[in-house]
């Protein structure tokens, strides 16, 4: 029940009315039995300022951020935490010992999933990722600090690809190439992730790769979920490789958020369930 001790939770973002944060934060709340509400609000990046105001005046316990502001809501927080340093973007803030911290929970979410979700052993796998965007940047931080011993980042634009493994570099051997060239990397990886649209509704029969260049043995991962199984993912199936959905990665961000703000268990399987209900 919303009391007038209930407190705040919430998301920015521009668009946000697509989001289904809330639904999946408030099932998760609710079961938890804690006294918030998490609500979304659509911000665009001439009234930030004014907004995370209005959010530390209300004293929010916390929200998160999306696009386009992952980035630029750095200067209105007093500390980013070194994973969202590194990262170069911030999707939660948390109100904490009388400051506002940036975190990113997207690299460890994706990484808590893979775990959770197949059968991983990182200090073995040489990885393919495919994109050298905001996502890849989360999810390669995540797996180069997590001690695989190989990182090859494949982009259409290689410029791109290059700065991403200069970066990752630091913690891991990488090397960058052209997507289109990247079938040998692709043959010898053990786990090979989508970190591209393609794929994504409603370009559903796109790939980003050539599909017969995955094989059994693999594990291949898509952030794409919508569709829930991607072209990619369906045909690495048929080739009898493990697959990994992007809706892990989306729950266990959220989960990470839930639990940086409250510090307690998050019922992170019923988060799921409402996310797929949401998504049908
Ligand atoms: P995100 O934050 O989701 O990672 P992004 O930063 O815009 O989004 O990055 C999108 C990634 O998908 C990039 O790596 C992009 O490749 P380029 O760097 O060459 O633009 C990749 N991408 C998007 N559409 C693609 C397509 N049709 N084929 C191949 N790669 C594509």
């Amino acid at each position: 029940m919303i009391t007038s001790q209930t407190g705040g939770l919430g998301l920015l973002g521009h668009p946000a009315g697509h989001s289904k944060s809330p639904e999946m934060m408030n099932a998760a709340l609710q079961m938890m039995d804690a006294p918030y509400v998490y609500l979304a609000f659509d911000v665009t990046p001439a009234v930030l300022k004014q907004a995370v105001e209005g959010l530390k005046a209300l004293k929010f316990k916390g929200w998160n951020v999306t696009i386009p502001h992952k980035t630029s809501i750095m200067e209105y927080l007093d500390g980013v935490a070194e994973s969202a340093r590194e990262i170069g973007a911030v999707n939660t803030v948390v109100y904490q010992d009388g400051k506002w911290t940036g975190h990113n929970t997207d690299g460890t979410g994706y990484l808590r999933s893979l775990k959770e979700e197949t059968s991983l052993d990182l200090s073995k796998q040489r990885v393919v990722i495919l994109g050298a965007g905001g996502a890849a940047r989360a999810v390669g931080y995540a797996l180069a600090t997590a001690g695989v011993p190989k990182v090859t980042i494949a982009n259409r634009t290689l410029d791109k690809a290059d700065r991403l493994a200069e970066h990752l570099s630091r913690w891991t051997s990488t090397e960058a190439i052209a997507i289109s060239d990247c079938q040998d990397e692709v043959r010898e990886a053990d786990l090979v992730v989508n970190t591209t649209s393609v794929g994504m509704f409603p370009r559903i029969n796109e790939t980003p790769i050539p599909a017969d260049w995955l094989h059994h043995g693999q594990i291949v991962s898509d952030l794409v979920y919508n569709p829930r199984e991607t072209a990619l993912l369906q045909a690495a199936k048929l080739k009898g490789a493990q697959i990994h959905c992007g809706l892990g990665m989306l729950v266990y961000q959220a989960a990470t958020a839930l639990e940086l703000w409250l510090d307690k268990p998050v019922p992170i399987q019923l988060m799921k369930q409402v996310l797929e209900a949401s998504l049908s």
